[in-house]
């Protein structure tokens, strides 16, 4: 019996989150697998009624679940970096999740930006280091709001962090067997010290995996080979900063936030699946957003579960969903509701 942390948050997290449990329900009753929902009400709204972000108490009940499900969290009516660091952020470093693993395929019949390239070249996995780096939050201001104001953001990389992260993409990498190549995104050239660290750790950890090859690129050409040359890239590691950024780039490759899904990973503990998308204020309520990303989610998070046979119903299920009734991957355009959606893969799913 899997216990599943479910946190629908803000925006329109509620209404992903809907048509996940929809289609967990439906690949629940064919693979025949068991689970009991503990629904945690998190989020702008219960901070802006209640002044709460995480109690301590539902971070503790967090701890026993064997998963957590995340729809959104983000509000428009509360400053920037309050929720972000009270709520997401807190339950990332407190869980100690520290991978922040974000498959990137294109599906059949998803529509991607780049020009003449297609589903077998656009197949990578960014991994990305998640509770260290530039998000630690160590630094402050000295005479805020002076004229002589100093604002301080220190990047820690701790060796222990760096290497666990590393060690990771390099299993990831063998397990996935496909180019078998790992490429390091930093940018030695100019953060000589933490990139540094970096790639010695690259380097040293290489020497156990004589079967993946190695690869380096600084980030800002990385940016531009993902888009040029997407199909160079098998596993992409890389620290927190720069993870956040290219994996925003990748997800519109792969056919934009409707789809991209991610996993924070505690590989001994409880690990956290969440869409790309955010709360996307201006479509909550309206039954239009894009459920696809929050049901590859799922599927991760199934995965890693260990029920694989429920994981493989459910990429079936977007793969056909995706291909032969969405006209689009955009919210509003995919010539069905959000609800519908939900439908059509818990039919395809019932149907296996
Ligand atoms: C993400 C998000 C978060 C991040 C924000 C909401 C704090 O952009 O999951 O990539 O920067 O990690
Ligand atoms: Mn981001």
């Amino acid at each position: 019996m899997h216990k599943i942390a479910v946190i629908p948050g803000d925006g329109t997290g509620p209404e992903v989150i809907r048509e996940g449990l929809k289609v967990l329900d439906a690949v629940a009753r064919k693979a025949h697998l068991t689970y009991e929902l503990v629904h945690y009400d998190l989020g702008g709204d219960r901070y802006l009624r209640t002044g709460e972000l995480l109690p301590e108490s539902v971070l503790q009940e967090l701890k026993t679940c064997h998963a957590i499900y995340l729809g959104a969290i983000g509000h428009p009516d509360v400053p920037p970096g309050i929720l972000e660091r009270g709520i997401l952020l807190k339950m990332r470093f407190e869980l100690d999740q520290y991978i922040n693993l974000r498959p990137v395929k294109l599906l059949p019949g998803v529509p991607t930006p780049l020009k003449d390239k297609g589903p077998d070249d656009i197949d990578f996995v960014v991994v990305r280091e998640n509770t260290e780096g530039l998000y630690i939050g160590a630094g402050g201001f000295l005479k805020k709001g002076t004229p002589d104001e100093v604002a301080i953001q220190e990047s820690i990389n701790t060796r222990k962090g760096v290497e666990r992260c590393v060690r990771f993409a390099f299993q990831y990498c063998m397990q996935r067997s496909k180019k078998k190549k790992l490429t390091f995104c930093g940018k030695t050239n100019v953060l000589t010290y933490a990139h540094d660290l970096w790639q010695r750790t690259f380097h040293e950890v290489a020497t156990e995996y004589p079967d993946i090859a190695t690869d380096y690129a600084h980030v800002d050409a990385l940016c531009m080979w993902m888009v040029k040359n997407p199909e160079w890239f098998d596993v992409i590691v890389t620290d927190n900063m720069f993870g956040d950024i290219i994996t925003d780039l990748a997800a519109m490759i792969q056919g934009g936030v409707g789809v991209a899904a991610g996993g924070n990973i505690n590989p001994e503990g409880v690990s956290m699946f969440e869409p790309m998308g955010g709360s996307a204020p201006k479509y909550t309520g309206k039954n239009i957003i894009n459920p696809i990303a929050a049901v590859a989610a799922l599927q991760m998070m199934l995965s890693f579960l260990h029920e694989e046979r429920a994981a493989a119903l459910v990429e079936a299920a977007i793969k056909k969903v995706v291909k032969e009734d969405m006209k689009s991957m955009a919210a509003g355009q995919m010539g069905y509701t959000t609800s519908q959606i939900g439908d059509l893969l818990a039919e395809f799913i019932a149907t296996q």
